[in-house]
Parts: C-alpha cells; structure tokens; sequence
C-alpha cells in the first residue's frame, strides 16, 4: 500500500489476534486462484507468505517440509483441486473459498460487512450475523485488468499501468455527468462517470491505463455499495491482489463516499483468503486465533 492508505491507518487500524496459544505444528494455506498459488505458512518464528505461477509450485520443498514437521495444510481456491497435494506427509483440509473469504470480517472483529474479493473476477460475500452468504459476483476484476491492459497497451505489468495511469487524463476517455447533464442530477457530482471508455478522442496510453482503472473499480465500486445498502450494511471490506493497486483503492473510496458507505482495506489483501482460511480454521477448531504471529488480517478504515 502507498503511503497515503499507510498514513490513513494509523489511527483507526482494527487489528485482532489478542490470545496466545503455542503451537508446534506448521500450518500453511495454499489458496490456488485462478491466476496464482498463494501460500501463508505459520510457524515457531512467524509467517511467511509466497506467491507462485501455478506451475511453478514447489511441490518439493512443501514434500521436505512436511517430512520434518507435522504439518497442516489448509487448502483453498478456486484450482485447489488441480494441485496434488493428497500423497504429502500432511493433513490436508480443504476449505470453499467462499467460507475463506467470509472469515476475513470475523477475524478483524467487524460485525456486518459486504466483503469484496478482487481477484481475478469479483464475488460479493454479504456477511451478518456471523453468516457469510455468497451474494453474487463479477466477472470485472484483475483478469479484465490484464486483459485489457495486453490488448489496449500491450503491457502485461499491472504495477506498469498502474504507474503509466498516473499521468492518465480520465476526461479524454469516460464521459462525465457535466458532458452530458448541464447541472448535478441527485447525488452525482458533475466530475461522476457516466459513461466509462465512450469517449473517442485522441488519448495517450496513459489515459487509456487511467480509463482501465476507473472501469474496473467503479463498476466494482457500484454494485459493492448497492449490495451494502440494499442489505441495510454501512462498510464495504475490500481484499484481492487487485486492491495492492494504489489508484483502484482510492477510485473504490470514491464510491463508497458517494453512498456515505465507510472502505476498510487490509494489509497485504493478495493474502486475504490464506487470513480468511486461517480464521476458519481457528474458529472451527474453536480456538483463538495465535498471537504473537500475524496471522490474521489487520486492516484500515476509510469512513
Ligand atoms: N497492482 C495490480 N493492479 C491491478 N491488477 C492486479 C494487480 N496485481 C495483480 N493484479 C491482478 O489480480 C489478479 C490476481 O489476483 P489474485 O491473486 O487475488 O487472484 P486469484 O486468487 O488468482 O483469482 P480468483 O480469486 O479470482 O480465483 C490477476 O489478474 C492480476 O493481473
Ligand atoms: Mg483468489
């Protein structure tokens, strides 16, 4: 995160993962998405998170691990079940994703949120009375990013486009309620998109990178805030590898300002369904989450 979203932090920064419990099992979540292996691994001296092409996983190194240690694996993703992991000397449990995900709110002890995973597509968990229920999903998200981002600048670095969207002009790509309506029309702001990439003016390539971004979290950002506000849910939690992306989170921010709804980040969000797993997996052994080791989410509200 950029050191604006650090700074914001401070003072409002939720963090859990009070009791300490020792533990002399290793345990590791592996959370196959469909883009990348993330692995969060706690033991005796912390943790330690990794992310791998799929196949580049170091089935080896988790084999020797676990013949040295008693081990637990956690496993979760949407290709979990294409990883072979069932022959290792551990236990492997695995997990829905979705259950994962909906575990990140109760480990930042939030009570109601709608929580948003952008990854390489989007499902929303509206999560209450400690149920977490999979409301519905999109597929815009960090698959879109790349995708467009290859095919309209032929760029494959999402940190590249996110650098290049900086010097983006935004009104050389979307039309905006003041092209379109000649004074505020309800609760928008003449600068609020009305509609994203309709313009065909010239535009640089940063403009395009800046338009990518502001499609993706805006539509993102719309159907977050409608689902917390039809479901009566005043906060949004945003994770996924896409929410390391500085300006998506501050154009989610946006939009959650429109419908007065609060944005809560978490650090490190590519690892947020390894935290969620971790979560779970604590809760259904009906224990405390281990202190000491981060092994949860800490996060930052943004009202
Ligand atoms: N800084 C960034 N800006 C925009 N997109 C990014 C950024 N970093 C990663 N992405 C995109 O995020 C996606 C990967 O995110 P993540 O690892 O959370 O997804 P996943 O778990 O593999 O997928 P899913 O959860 O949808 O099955 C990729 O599409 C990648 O291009
Ligand atoms: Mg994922």
């Amino acid at each position: 995160m950029n050191s604006k979203h650090k700074d914001a932090l401070t003072a409002r920064d939720v963090r859990f993962c009070d009791k300490l419990i020792k533990t002399d099992e290793l345990i590791l979540c592996i959370d196959c998405g469909s883009s990348f292996v993330k692995t969060l691994l706690l033991d005796a001296d912390g943790i330690l998170t990794q992310k791998y092409e799929f196949d580049q996983f170091p089935y080896d190194y988790i084999n020797s691990m676990a013949e040295k240690n008693k081990c637990i694996i956690l496993l979760t993703g949407a290709r979990a079940g294409h990883l072979d992991l069932f022959r290792l000397p551990a236990d492997v449990i695995q997990y829905s994703e979705i259950d994962c995900i909906a575990s990140i709110p109760k480990s930042i002890r939030l009570e109601e949120t709608v929580v948003v995973c952008i990854g390489t597509g989007t499902p929303f968990i509206v999560y209450k009375n400690g149920v977490g229920v999979h409301f519905g999903g999109t597929g815009i998200g960090g698959g879109t990013f790349l995708g467009l981002s290859y095919r309209l600048l032929k760029r494959e670095d999402p940190k590249e486009v996110e650098q290049l969207a900086r010097n983006g002009d935004l009104s050389k790509i979307n039309l905006t309620i003041a092209d379109v309506y000649q004074q505020d029309v309800s609760y928008l702001k003449s600068d609020l998109t009305a509609a994203n990439f309709a313009k065909r003016t010239e535009a640089s390539e940063s403009d395009i990178a800046l338009g990518i971004h502001s499609m993706i979290s805006e539509t993102i950002g719309m159907m977050a805030a409608q689902i917390a506000r039809s479901n009566g849910i005043d906060n949004v939690l945003f994770c996924g590898a896409v929410c390391e992306n500085a300006l998506i989170c501050d154009s989610l921010e946006k939009c959650m300002g429109l419908f007065n709804i609060k944005s809560i980040f978490i650090d490190n969000p590519g690892f947020g369904t390894c935290f969620g797993a971790f979560s779970y997996y604590f809760e259904q052994k009906k224990q405390p989450h281990i202190g000491g080791h981060q092994t949860s989410a800490t996060a930052t509200i943004r009202a």
